[in-house]
């Protein structure tokens, strides 16, 4: 997180020094650099600027409608996987001919809405939602562009559950029911194969993996002498969520894939949600209590697992770092943990840390993607407010959901 550091003792998010932001806002809440996301976004670009691909955000991994709003401006289109996030697409301005709608399960609901709103692609994912899309468009006299997410069947390398390249993986058609659907594709008239996808996974820190899947669709693309427009290469860039991690260095692949799309004359759409906004965000948290322990002690934050997940999903590692330091420590390891009924809402363990008490605060970092976005009313806590910072300017992007509403719904 570039634009995360300690002016003295404090923690600022760009110009915003986060001790003074908690002197008028309550936590807990997550907070975002809109700075680091500019930045993300044309690293990335810049990355594959041979290619020119039309890159397409995830908007899974960050849905909020004013971060959206910030990526569509920069020229990001949107990977959506409901009907919810293509809507939320279309509000924060994105066209809908930078849109591509994945996901196995769509409904019949989602599909019509997808037709109607003429998106760039709608990438199916089995043969019946082929079939399905064939028989909506031919009610609504349309003829709609599709792609095929294929399974290349590619170990990505990453941990299972994030994992989605593999034969014993739901996503995706394998290549040879692909090449035996394509056989009778002719008698779908209301559908025209624009496309082909693939997605192996999340979290990827090595370029092999990827490379391998290029090689997949290449060798298939031309073995089957597709004539298509588009070659959706999918998201799944890890960035370094500890020290000890390396984010992954696309150099080598981006040439592969310009070569590749030059061959085949074909445009690139990759789909990154992590890699533009894992590192914008923090969890700002209060330690709420502390309670001795025979091993260790507990510092109970108010941030709890229904406000971030990935620790109890995926054990996942974020660094959580004091908003004021000191050169004090503490005298036992501690253990950060949430207020939730569960024992897996914790977010993780240090043998030493600096001194901390009640009423301090802590930052969770690296929270922008998978963190608001996968967030829910577990235990009936109300969903907490997003601020997005520019320079030393912030603004709420999402309040905190009101109790009486959230009883009342
Ligand atoms: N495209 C498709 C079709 C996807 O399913 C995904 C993520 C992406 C793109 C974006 O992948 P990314 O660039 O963000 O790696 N909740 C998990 C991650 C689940 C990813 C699901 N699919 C986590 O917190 O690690």
């Amino acid at each position: 997180m570039q634009n995360l550091k300690y002016v003295g003792k404090n923690l600022f998010l760009e110009r915003v020094s986060i001790q003074n932001f908690l002197k008028k806002n309550k936590t807990p809440f997550y907070i975002y650099s809109e700075n680091q996301i500019v930045s993300n976004y044309s690293n990335f670009v810049k990355t594959f600027k041979k290619t020119n691909p039309l890159v397409c955000f995830a908007a899974k991994s960050n849905s909020n409608t004013h971060i959206l709003r910030v990526l569509g401006k920069l020229g990001a289109g949107a990977d959506v996987v409901s009907g919810g996030e293509l809507l939320k697409a279309l509000k924060a301005g994105i066209k809908p001919k930078k849109i591509v709608f994945s996901g196995v399960g769509k409904s019949e609901e989602e599909l019509k809405i997808a037709i109607s709103k003429k998106i760039l692609l709608i990438n199916c994912e089995s043969e019946s939602e082929a079939k399905l899309i064939n028989t909506l468009a031919k009610r609504l006299g349309k003829k709609v562009d599709i792609g095929f997410r294929l399974n290349p069947n590619v170990d990505a390398k990453t941990h299972k559950n994030i994992s989605t390249g593999k034969a014993d993986n739901k996503f995706g058609l394998s290549i040879k029911n692909f090449k035996s659907f394509l056989k009778e594709m002719d008698r779908f008239k209301n559908i025209k194969l624009e496309a082909l996808s693939v997605h192996i996974g999340s979290q990827i820190l090595h370029d092999g993996p990827f490379k391998k899947t290029l090689s997949v669709m290449n060798n298939l693309i031309k073995e089957l002498k597709l004539n298509i427009k588009y070659v959706d290469l999918g998201g799944g860039f890890g960035i370094n969520y500890s020290d000890k991690e390396k984010p992954i260095n696309l150099n080598v692949y981006a040439k592969l894939v310009s070569n590749f799309a030059r061959k085949l004359k074909c445009q690139i759409i990759f789909e990154p949600g992590r890699s533009l906004i894992g590192n914008t965000g923090l969890l700002v948290s209060k330690i709420h209590y502390i309670k001795r322990g025979l091993n260790k002690n507990f510092i109970i934050l108010d941030a709890g697992m229904n406000d971030f997940m990935r620790p109890a999903l995926y054990d996942a590692f974020h660094k959580i770092i004091p908003v004021t330091k000191n050169s004090s420590k503490m005298k036992s390891a501690i253990e950060f943990v949430g207020p939730i009924c569960e024992s897996t809402c914790k977010f993780g363990i240090y043998k030493t840390y600096q001194k901390i008490k009640e009423n301090d605060f802590v930052a969770i970092t690296n929270v922008g993607a998978y963190g608001s976005s996968l967030s829910s009313n577990y235990n009936t806590r109300p969903l907490i407010a997003e601020i997005l910072i520019n320079k030393n300017k912030s603004t709420y992007i999402r309040k905190k959901q009101s109790l009486k509403k959230l009883i009342n719904s």
